[in-house]
């Protein structure tokens, strides 16, 4: 079983050559010996680093010197609950308990999903120890509450004493420049009691990310948002490396779920095909080869394997990586929050 960025730290000395000691990990269960020592030590960055091409999914380095696995698993869209459903939607327990039994470790949740007590009760019952999984969940900034009512609420609902990443869910909320600000040092209190390990936006854009730039004591560790090639923002993903903060993706297979036919439809087909892999592995290697996080959510145990297995098995070239986004510039096309962002808007 392949688990995404669980792995133990060892610490090894090349015995030949000159000394070096050099800080690795490797993911559990496999055996460890020099040979790839120079690669497992690699740990991609904010800086947009594509991962090196390992046996596994390896985590990326936050600027908080946390680490995030580079594939996770989502709460939200097919899991999602909805007006009228059950009150707790034991089939969100049970997709949840899949995918991290599957070797999903990093699970991206939100108040508004309406189901942390689902993910909560599937994180107590997979059968993996907390301190493996990488838990995210986000809030929505309800007006008149501070973000440590928000929290404590989520935390209850989750049934754990701290979550490894909270996010602001969207920048909507905000009247102004220095609300942003205000919320983001509600943020970094809850930073600094230590049970929100990183903090972190989501939709945000250069204009919401900016004033909280300016005053901030700890810079978000990343930021969410729909990401793929008919959604790629202009710049902001160099903004992002500028400054440091790592971008994660959601969306990302849109192309081939929500916007066929596309002018990259065939040269995900080809690569399809050179790789031996199906067209949703080639949409989430074109995310993960930018050093950019890549979240996916499905009901099915043989899709979810099917990602674990073929991912780490190829990379895309870097010309093959900018023959999609070059591709991609030719069509626009947004599948989240058309309510709050203009149709023409490509930020
Ligand atoms: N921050 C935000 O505002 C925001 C917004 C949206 C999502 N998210 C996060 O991102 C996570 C991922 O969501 P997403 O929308 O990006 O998921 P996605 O990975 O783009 O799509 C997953 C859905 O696509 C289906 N699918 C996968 N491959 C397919 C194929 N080849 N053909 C047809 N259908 C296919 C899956 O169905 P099966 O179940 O049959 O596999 C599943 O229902 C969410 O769960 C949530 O955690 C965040």
């Amino acid at each position: 079983m392949f688990a995404v960025g669980r792995r133990i730290s060892k610490h090894i000395r090349i015995t030949s050559g000159p000394q070096i000691l050099l800080t690795s990990s490797v993911p559990s269960g496999r055996k460890f010996n020099a040979m790839n020592s120079i690669t497992s030590a690699f740990v991609p960055n904010a800086a947009g680093d594509a991962p090196k091409q390992l046996e596994y999914i390896p985590n990326l380095k936050l600027n908080d010197r946390n680490e995030i696995p580079l594939l996770g698993y989502g709460l939200g869209t097919a899991n999602f609950k909805r007006k009228g459903g059950p009150a707790f939607d034991e089939k969100v327990v049970n997709n949840t308990i899949t995918a991290i039994r599957t070797g999903f470790y990093h699970l991206d949740g939100a108040e508004a999903y309406g189901n942390e007590a689902e993910l909560g009760a599937a994180i107590k019952r997979a059968g993996v120890p907390r301190e493996k999984l990488f838990v995210v969940t986000k809030t929505s900034v309800l007006p008149g509450e501070t973000i440590e009512l928000a929290f404590s609420r989520s935390l209850e609902k989750l049934g754990v004493d701290y979550v490894d990443l909270y996010l602001i869910h969207h920048p909507f909320w905000a009247s102004s420049p220095e609300d942003q600000s205000a919320k983001w040092a509600e943020m970094e209190a809850l930073k600094e009691s230590g049970r929100a390990r990183s903090i972190g936006v989501s939709n945000y854009i250069e204009k919401n990310l900016a004033p909280i730039l300016a005053t901030a004591k700890y810079p978000p560790a990343i930021n969410q948002i729909e990401f793929h090639p008919y959604l790629q923002h202009g710049d902001l993903l160099e903004y992002h490396r500028k400054n440091g903060i790592a971008v994660s993706a959601f969306g990302s297979l849109t192309a081939i779920t929500k916007a066929a036919p596309g002018p990259v439809d065939l040269i995900y087909e080809k690569l399809a095909k050179k790789y031996g892999v199906g067209p949703g592995e080639i949409a989430l290697r074109w995310v993960l080869d930018q050093g950019v996080v890549a979240l996916t959510t499905s009901g099915s145990e043989e899709r979810l394997h099917g990602y674990l297995t073929k991912l780490p098995a190829f990379k895309l070239t870097p010309r093959e990586v900018e023959e999609i986004s070059e591709a991609g510039k030719q069509k626009h096309f947004r599948g989240f929050w058309n309510h709050k962002i203009a149709a023409n808007d490509h930020r």
